[in-house]
């Protein structure tokens, strides 16, 4: 097998290696099947040096001891563990909540958010570690190559990367037989393909299986982590989120780290069924794809998020900023963390944002959570001028008939030239 699959000699990209410069290889490693069988085959077929990295960014149930022993196993010069998960709260996450970030309006992008982070790491630890190139386990039909290969390209010009399960297109059962060949450990043996699974700490996706068939319903057993909402609690549960500058600072009025707090959210929107999206994508290489997304802290963060700076900000500001967030998302899904117009885009988010101070409150019950509680000092708000038995203040309703002939002037000059 080994022997069968060659190395690309034709190159398509400036970015990507030549064979013959390749010495030592900066793996991006899970442990999983795809980078195993890459970890050994990139020894064997480039005879080069392999140092991987694992980036843990809060995916749950992972054993990081158990990944580094199989990867210096399989002959790995080093494993770098790293836990990224407080840079990846703070300096992506954050901007996602204070950008509304949702694409093609459900998808809170964690897996897009992650990849430049590890892709950014792995520039680091290849520099630290000279290696000549960057290894990554993506196939050629998903977003994920373009956001770590764009990342790549940008922050280190002097790299060379290789997608080794691109360009040799060994199907998963050419996998398991290479695997069984070269003495590669595998996880629930031969059994039917396993859904193919990406998580972090702000979200968790699956694909493949029955989810390409647009048709069929979502089973069971794709719910790892939520609660399928007719098998939660019969009774609904209250959470007071608290935000300081579009920021969550705090949960049930416990001040907790971002992390923890994202942690603790989902905790318990996963109890109660919340935050499930059955998804068709764009995807930026021109596919329409299905996910089946599991995404719970997002599913109360997003929304307690975009009601309190809705509150704060003017009509105006809340006519414009989702148009922005619309692009912010989009940037991001598609690759281009690195953008400039990133920069710019979250400069506003920022000012925006200086005012997203209060407490949201919603209900959970069975697969929903509703806003039902709104506080900020903030609030463009006046309860006595919004209610329905005051008058006076700010607000003179004599001038509503004054406003309402000028408001409705051209509306009324046209509709009588186009129907007379
Ligand atoms: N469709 C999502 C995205 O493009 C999730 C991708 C999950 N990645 C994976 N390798 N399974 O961001």
């Amino acid at each position: 097998m080994s022997s069968e699959i060659e190395i690309p000699t034709t190159r398509t990209a400036s970015y990507e290696a030549d064979p013959a410069q390749v010495h030592r290889v900066l793996l991006l490693y899970s442990g999983g099947l795809d980078t195993s069988v890459m970890l050994k085959w990139i020894q064997d077929s480039y005879g080069a040096e392999v140092v991987c990295l694992t980036v843990n960014l809060g995916q749950p149930g992972e054993d990081y001891e158990v990944i580094k022993g199989k990867a210096l196993k399989l002959g790995a010069l080093d494993c770098h563990v790293v836990d990224a998960r407080e840079e990846f709260a703070r300096e992506f996450i954050a901007p996602a909540i204070k950008a509304n970030a949702l694409y093609g309006g459900g998808y809170p992008l964690f897996t897009a958010l992650g990849r430049p982070l590890i892709a950014k790491l792995a520039v680091e630890y290849a520099r630290r570690s000279g290696c000549d190139t960057i290894a990554h386990g993506c196939t050629g039909k998903g977003n994920d190559q373009v956001r770590i290969e764009a990342t790549v390209a940008t922050l280190a010009p002097e790299l060379k990367v290789i997608a080794p399960v691109r360009s040799w297109q060994m199907g998963r059962e050419e996998e398991i037989a290479y695997a069984r060949e070269h003495g590669i450990p595998i996880k629930g043996g031969s059994e039917a393909t396993p859904y193919s699974i990406d998580d972090n700490l702000w979200g968790r996706s699956s694909e493949g299986r029955w989810i390409e068939d647009l048709d069929h319903a979502p089973e069971d057993d794709v719910f790892q982590l939520i609660t399928r909402p007719e098998e939660a609690p019969d009774e609904p549960e209250t959470v007071v989120l608290s935000f300081e500058r579009g920021i969550p600072v705090a949960l049930n009025g416990e001040r907790l780290p971002l992390v923890e707090l994202i942690e603790a959210a989902a905790e318990i929107a996963a109890r109660h069924g919340v935050g499930i999206v059955d998804h068709i994508e764009d995807r930026i290489v021109g596919l329409k794809v299905r996910d089946i997304y599991e995404a719970p802290a997002a599913a109360l963060l997003l929304p307690a998020h975009q009601e309190l700076e809705r509150l704060v900000c003017t009509i105006h500001q809340n006519q414009f900023k989702p148009e922005l967030d619309r692009q912010w998302a989009y940037l991001v899904y598609a690759g281009l963390w690195w953008e400039p117009l990133r920069g710019d885009l979250d400069a506003y988010m920022d000012r925006v944002n200086e005012q997203v101070t209060g407490k949201i409150g919603l209900k959970l019950y069975k697969g929903h959570a509703r806003v039902i509680t709104r506080s900020s000092p903030n609030a463009v708000y006046d309860a006595a001028l919004a209610s329905f038995s005051e008058s006076g203040g700010l607000f003179s309703q004599a001038a509503s008939p004054g406003f309402i002939e000028l408001w409705s002037l051209q509306s009324r000059m046209a509709w009588r030239l186009h129907n007379e």
